[in-house]
């Protein structure tokens, strides 16, 4: 039996499956996000070091574990965020979240320190964008100099429950790569860029292969949880590069869409492509010596959450009186009005927008209300806004040459049949959904595996347990109409950025 374990925003997700990729059990705890100033996003890492461990027993209590059939565990989560230990490994203040946008001025800082974006580009494959963990550190240094000076170590999510299992500093490559402090092309901390930024590289923890060993259960920890001291904990990888091997994108050609409240376009490359413009990340994936290329949209499934929660009460209340989801009174409310909303567009940047416009202060709007247009219209052009944004990702991709042959989408987005089809017509190819529907936290489960030597490799476990189960194509007519409207929406973020700033 391996464990997954994922430590994301909303709560920590956590499976056991065995050997033949089968899940056993499954359990989840959520935590509050903290919102303090407007664009600031924190968590405390204590929550998700008590969401694990309760997650961890409840595996053991439903799937029947004894301590001794745990043979590994993977470690996910969101990526990003920013824990600072102290010398006695205190956490000194809340983690800055991947989604926080406080840091601007560290951006352009790094740029300037690193000798123009072509360089930091050149050193570690990527621009300084505001969620990354570099500009975060930076920012203590600038705002709260007095905790800075006591921090000693600087951990990323999952790696704070790394540590507080195993004992060890460490992470590994693809949640390393966004820090913005990993040599992507060399898989390894990037010390030209510490020293320009006069960050002591000992501030880092050990860096691994995502399916290397990178510690073990401690004795206290596994009296606890109910598992065997010693029980090895693989690196495992950020929540992309984890979902990713999840869903089986461990090959050039084939790329997911995954919709949750974050969208986010995911292609495998062979060697390290970056986009010039680093308008795509370019990280190390969760396989060992691959690459990934990926587009990320802040507010993709976001944007209908708060529609849901702003505007959408009638939803709820309906959905309450015939027991059913309120996503699906939304979805078949947008399936009335047609293709293209009547000229209705709506920009998805409600929290600013990482690709491809790289802009903290892109905002969400509508664009092109008449009295035609009711609520219908504003529900499925909203689906459309957040779609478009993901295309932009997939033209992205195909410009640097990778082939898209094979789409797999998931998350929120995948799960109603109605914007399945909307995907496959706005990126006017078919779309696929797989059988295992776990991500994150069954793909670092499958590392788990291969890392303590149970399969050969990445690629070879995926083509064991993942098929794919459901296709949604392109309608003609759909597809045409998308193709028409979507570089309008395109030429209305260009022309209201001005407005944004
Ligand atoms: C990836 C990213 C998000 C977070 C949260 O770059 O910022 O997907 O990992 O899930």
């Amino acid at each position: 039996v391996f464990l997954g374990i994922d430590v994301g925003t909303s709560g920590t997700k956590s499976l056991a499956i065995d050997a033949k990729g089968k899940i056993l059990a499954s359990a989840t705890a959520t935590y509050p996000i903290s919102y303090p100033k407007p664009g600031w996003s924190e968590q405390e890492p204590e929550d998700w070091w008590q969401a694990s461990k309760a997650t961890i027993r409840q595996l053991v209590k439903k799937a029947k574990l004894k301590a001794a059939d745990v043979k590994g565990i993977g470690l996910s989560g969101q990526m990003h965020g920013s824990v600072f230990l102290d010398r006695k490994d205190m956490v000194l203040r809340p983690a800055l979240l991947w989604n926080d946008q406080r840091t601007g001025e560290e951006c352009a800082e790094i740029e300037s320190r690193a000798g123009g974006r072509a360089e930091l580009l050149r050193l570690v494959a990527n621009p300084a964008l505001t969620g990354f963990t570099a500009p975060k550190i930076l920012w203590l240094r600038n705002h709260e100099p007095k905790v800075f000076d006591k921090v000693r170590k600087v951990l990323l999510p999952k790696d704070y429950v790394r540590f507080r299992l195993t004992g060890e500093y460490a992470t590994e490559v693809s949640d390393a790569s966004g820090t913005l402090l990993l040599d992507v092309a060399g898989r390894q901390w990037s010390r030209p860029l510490l020293e320009k930024l006069e960050l002591d590289p000992d501030l880092l923890p050990t860096c691994y292969e995502s399916e290397e060993i990178s510690g073990s259960l401690t004795v206290q920890v596994a009296k606890e949880v109910g598992l065997a001291p010693g029980t090895p904990v693989v690196g495992g990888g950020g929540d992309q590069a984890a979902g990713a091997v999840g869903n089986g994108i461990v090959s050039r050609g084939v790329i997911s869409a995954t919709m949750g409240t974050s969208g986010v376009v995911f292609a495998h490359s062979d060697t390290v492509e970056t986009d010039p413009e680093g308008r795509l990340h370019t990280f190390c994936h969760a396989v060992r010596g691959k690459w990934h290329v990926m587009g990320v949209i802040l507010s993709a499934g976001g944007s209908l959450q708060w529609y849901r929660n702003e505007l959408g009460d009638y939803s709820v209340s309906r959905a309450k009186r015939k027991k059913v989801d309120p996503y699906q009174i939304l979805t078949a409310e947008a399936a009335e009005a047609p293709p293209g909303s009547e000229g209705l567009f709506f920009l998805p940047y409600l929290t600013g927008e990482r690709t491809p416009h790289a802009d903290p202060h892109a905002r969400g709007a509508w664009i092109g209300l008449t009295p035609r247009h009711g609520r219908a219209h504003m529900v499925r052009s909203l689906m459309e806004g957040a779609t478009y944004a993901m295309k932009d990702s997939l033209e992205l991709i195909k410009g640097l040459g990778i082939p898209v042959e094979e789409i797999r989408v998931s998350g929120g987005g995948a799960r109603s049949p109605f914007w399945r089809q909307l995907q496959a017509d706005i990126y006017g190819q078919p779309v696929r959904t797989i059988n295992a529907e776990e991500g994150p936290a069954y793909g670092v489960a499958l590392l788990a595996a291969v890392g303590t030597g149970h399969f050969k490799s990445v690629p070879e476990i995926c083509d064991r347990v993942i098929r794919t189960v459901r296709k949604s194509s392109p309608k003609k007519k759909a597809a045409a109409m998308y193709e028409k409207c979507y570089p309008e929406f395109g030429n209305l973020y260009r022309s209201l950025k001005g407005d944004f700033a």
